[in-house]
C-alpha cells in the first residue's frame, strides 16, 4: 500500500514507477473521461497559528456547478473565510490524464478565529458534493488528528513498510481519516460507530496506523493481529488493545465466532487468489453471524493513481474487466520482516468479480469506489 503523504502529494503520485505520465495532448493519450468512478481529492497542506487555520488540496473541479451555500470546502462543518478554488494543479492533471479538466482543481482556504481546531481530538475538512450517496459520504471528509495526542509515533522503518513512505504527518492523517471512514460507512449500514462493537478485529494492524485511532476508553475491544511480529510487538508496547501475532496462512488464533466486526486495510490487495480464498473461510470462521467485514481492494481507482501512460492504462481496466483478478507484480515491502513464502504480491479486483467470488461466504453489501485512499472498501456482513 502507498499512501499519499499529505504535503508531498506530487512526489507521492510519482512514485517508484519509471512510467511517464503523458500529457493530455499527447498522440496516445486516448480514453479521456468527464468523471472518475470516484473523484480523487486530497488535503495537502494543513497549517495553524494561533486560532487561524491555511488549508491547500486540490479536488477535481466539475465546471459551471454552482456554488453549494457553505461552500466548496468546510472545516469542522465551518465555512472557510477566504477560499481560491479551482486553482491550476499541472502536477494533479499529469497523474490523472485520463480525467477532463484535472490540471484546474487546487484550492487554498483559510479560516481566521477557529478557536478549537481539534474537537473530540480530530480535526476534519469536508468538501461539499451534495449528491454524494450516503453511504460514501466518508470519502468526502479528510482527518487530521491532534499532534499532541500523538507523541509516539512507530520509526521510518516500520511506517515504511506498512505504507511505501516515510511521512509522519501523513502517517497520522491518512491513519485517523481512514479509522473515521471505516467508522462512517458503519454508521452507514449498520447504525453503530466502529467502537460501540464490542469486538472488533484489526485484521493486518500492520504498526496501528488506524488502530491507533480507536477511542483508548474502548481499548478492550480491539484486537489486532498481523504477520509481521516486530510490528505486532511494537503495538502491544505502544498501543491500547491486544495485539497477536498470526501467520501467513490461516488459521487465527482465535475461536469461532470472535468478532462483530472486523477489517483489513490492504491486505487483500497483496495475497495470491488461492490464498485470498483461504482468507475468505477463514475471516468467515472468526466473524460473528451478522458481522461486518471490511477489507479493501485495488480497483479502477488504484489503476487511475497509478500513472500509468494511456496504452498501460487501458490494458490494466480490459484485464481486470476479463479476468476480474489480475497479478501486478511482486511485492518486497515485508522481506526480512514476515515469511510470506512470495505469498505478498499486488493484486487487482474488479467489483463484479468481488461480487460474484466472494459472495460464496458473505453478504456484498457495497463497493465503494476510491475510498480508503486509492483502495475501494468492501462492505460485507456475515451471513
Ligand atoms: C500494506 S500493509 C497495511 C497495514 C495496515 N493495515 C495499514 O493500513 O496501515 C499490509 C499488512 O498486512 C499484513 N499481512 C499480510 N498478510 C497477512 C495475513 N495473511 N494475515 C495478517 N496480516 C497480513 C502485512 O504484514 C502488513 O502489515
Amino acid at each position: 500500500m502507498r499512501v499519499n503523504p499529505v504535503g508531498r502529494l506530487a512526489r507521492w503520485l510519482r512514485g517508484p514507477s519509471t512510467a511517464q505520465a503523458p500529457s493530455p495532448q499527447s498522440p496516445g493519450a486516448r480514453g479521456i473521461e468527464r468523471r472518475l468512478v470516484a473523484e480523487p481529492w486530497y488535503v495537502d497542506r494543513v497549517s495553524i497559528s494561533g486560532s487561524r487555520l491555511a488549508a491547500e488540496g486540490w479536488s477535481m473541479a466539475v465546471p459551471g456547478a454552482i456554488e453549494p451555500a457553505e461552500g466548496w470546502f468546510t472545516v469542522n462543518g465551518r465555512r472557510f473565510d477566504s477560499l481560491r478554488y479551482p486553482l491550476p494543479r499541472a502536477d494533479v492533471g499529469d497523474v490523472f490524464w485520463m480525467r477532463e479538466g484535472a490540471a484546474m482543481c487546487g484550492f487554498e482556504a483559510t479560516i481566521d478565529d477557529l478557536a478549537q481546531p481539534y474537537p473530540e481530538g480530530v480535526l476534519e475538512i469536508r468538501r461539499v458534493v451534495p449528491d454524494t450517496p450516503f453511504v460514501e459520504r466518508g470519502r468526502d471528509s479528510w482527518f487530521k488528528p491532534d499532534p499532541a495526542l500523538h507523541a509516539g509515533l512507530p520509526d521510518e522503518a516500520r511506517r515504511l513498510r506498512v505504507i511505501g513512505n516515510a511521512d509522519a504527518e501523513g502517517f497520522l492523517i491518512s491513519g485517523a481519516t481512514d479509522y473515521h471512514r471505516i467508522d462512517r460507512a458503519l454508521l452507514a449500514v449498520a447504525g453503530r460507530h466502529l467502537a460501540d462493537f464490542d469486538r472488533v478485529l484489526d485484521w493486518g494492524v500492520g504498526c496501528g496506523r488506524v488502530a491507533r485511532h480507536f477511542p483508548a476508553a474502548r481499548a478492550q475491544a480491539l484486537t489486532g493481529c498481523d504477520i509481521d511480529a516486530d510490528n505486532v510487538a511494537w503495538c502491544a508496547a505502544q498501543l491500547r488493545g491486544r495485539f497477536v501475532h498470526c501467520a501467513i496462512d490461516p488459521p487465527l488464533p482465535f475461536p469461532d465466532a470472535s468478532f462483530d466486526a472486523l477489517y483489513g486495510i490492504s491486505v487483500f490487495t497483496h495475497l495470491q487468489e488461492p490464498m485470498q480464498m483461504r482468507w475468505l473461510e477463514e475471516l468467515a470462521r472468526v466473524a460473528a453471524g451478522g458481522a461486518i467485514v471490511a477489507v479493501t481492494v485495488h480497483g479502477r481507482t488504484a489503476i487511475d493513481f497509478s500513472r500509468q501512460p494511456p496504452a498501460e492504462h487501458r490494458r490494466l481496466v480490459e484485464e481486470v474487466r476479463r479476468h476480474g483478478i489480475v497479478f501486478n507484480g511482486t511485492n518486497s515491502q515485508l522481506d526480512g520482516h514476515a515469511d510470506h513464502h512470495g505469498e505478498y504480491v499486488n493484486v487487482l479486483h474488479g467489483a463484479d468479480y468481488v461480487r460474484r467470488v466472494w459472495s460464496r461466504w458473505f453478504d456484498i453489501l457495497h463497493i465503494l469506489p476510491g475510498y480508503i485512499l486509492h483502495h475501494d472498501l468492501v462492505m460485507m456482513r456475515r451471513r
